[in-house]
């Protein structure tokens, strides 16, 4: 077993942070308090390859390896967990659906722009009525000729109102329940295709999310991902990947937290010393440094899995079961470490709780986490 990352991996990790803390911390608050999506910083990193990381070259891709791309979504969620979920949807739901399920048409036509960065992709499962129960779908996909008309109602769509490429997910045959679902790739400004408000969210506020309404959408026949009745199974082999991009945000919350609370436990002083000088506080940062570590081997280890090509369902359900939670935990202590100062604003800590906790929620939460690893334990 080796612990030690590749020079490339250490490149790709350090040409992150060095952009996390350069192009993307000094905006973070501002687009935060504003809820302003991080446009200019979204094409910053697609000219650097990040927003296609893991494609391959043959498809504009920068080629990277998972354990790369966690590295890197660890950096940039650390300081800015908003762009950390664009980034993941972006890479670990769109483009890599459509690179390991699309068609040579698919992966021309869509996946080389969003590799190189230059379009946005967003990914519809969730319904106001199918949310962890995802084999529910309503929005219903009918044959017409050469198309597919599509009717129904998408929620909590990230990247909803900024994506250019949509991959949906649609009843196609009621009768077949999950069989009977297929993905398509929708277009922006194709007629009938519209979205609600920005969601007025508790964190991740400069990304944004919204509803997405389809009335009598066209799509073409060649715009099916993989197969007519096979959009559960693309949704859920598509998810376990996007399960350690919020794995590795999760991770990157955490650390970013923890790392705010050592920063201020050497300047603030309390009773004549600085206060991490006391047990109290120290035994804090222990507790916190052990939780991040062990979550960011999960995490590795669920990425390492997927590059050799190995099952990593259950690792990756467990990372992000585990990181999401120990997120939650490192902000909170960060905050009571920070005192009356991590309740405002100014010093970001509150910050890291309210972006921790979606982390709990999207992509499968934690419950559903639970239910997936439950499953590999005891199948025969
Ligand atoms: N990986 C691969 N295949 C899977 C799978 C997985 N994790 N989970 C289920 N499947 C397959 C099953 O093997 C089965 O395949 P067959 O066609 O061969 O039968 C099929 O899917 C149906 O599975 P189940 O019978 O197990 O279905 P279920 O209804 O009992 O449970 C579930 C499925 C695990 C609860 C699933 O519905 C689920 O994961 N729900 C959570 C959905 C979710 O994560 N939503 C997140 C929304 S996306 C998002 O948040 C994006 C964003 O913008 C940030």
């Amino acid at each position: 077993m080796n612990f030690e990352f590749t020079e490339e991996q250490i490149m790709i990790r350090d040409t992150a942070k060095d952009f996390a803390e350069t192009e993307i911390a000094p905006s973070a608050v501002e687009r935060d308090k504003n809820a302003v999506f991080p446009a200019e910083i979204i094409k910053k990193l697609g000219e650097l390859g990040f927003m296609g990381i893991m494609v391959s070259p043959e498809y504009d891709g920068a080629g990277q390896d998972a354990v790369s791309y966690v590295l890197a979504m660890i950096e940039v969620s650390k300081v800015d967990a908003s762009v950390g979920v664009i980034l993941s949807v972006n890479n670990s739901l769109v483009n890599y659906g459509l690179e390991k399920y699309g068609s040579d048409y698919l992966k021309e036509k869509y996946l080389r722009p969003l590799a190189r960065g230059e379009k946005l992709g967003a990914f519809a499962l969730s319904e106001p009525e199918a949310g962890s129960d995802a084999t529910h779908q309503q929005t219903y996909a009918e044959k017409d000729g050469d198309f597919w008309v599509i009717n129904g109602t998408k929620n909590w769509i990230t990247n909803g109102l900024s994506a250019d490429y949509y991959i949906v997910i649609a009843q196609t045959d009621k009768a077949k329940a999950h069989r009977g679902i297929t993905a398509f790739l929708v277009e922006k400004g194709t007629e009938g295709f519209t979205h609600g408000t920005k969601e007025d969210k508790l964190g991740i506020k400069s990304s944004d999310t919204c509803s997405l309404n389809f009335t009598n959408v066209k799509v073409p026949q060649e715009n099916i991902i993989w197969e007519v009745g096979k959009g559960f199974n693309f949704a859920m082999a598509t998810l376990n990947g996007g399960r350690i991009g919020i794995a590795a945000q999760a991770v990157g919350i955490a650390e970013g937290a923890l790392e705010k609370a050592i920063e201020y436990s050497k300047q603030r002083k309390a009773f004549g010393v600085e206060i991490s000088h006391h047990q109290a506080i120290q035994f804090k940062l222990a507790e916190m440094a052990v939780k991040v570590e062990a979550a960011k081997l999960l995490t590795i280890q669920a990425a390492a899995l997927k590059d050799a090509g190995k099952p990593y369902l259950k690792e990756a359900a467990m990372a992000k079961l585990y990181s999401s939670k120990v997120a939650v935990e490192c902000a909170l202590e960060s905050i009571q470490i920070h005192g009356g100062y991590g309740y405002v604003r100014e010093y970001i800590v509150e910050r890291f709780l309210r972006d921790a906790k979606i982390t709990e929620i999207y992509e499968g939460t934690s419950e559903i986490q639970k239910i997936v690893i439950a499953r590999e334990l005891l199948k025969d």
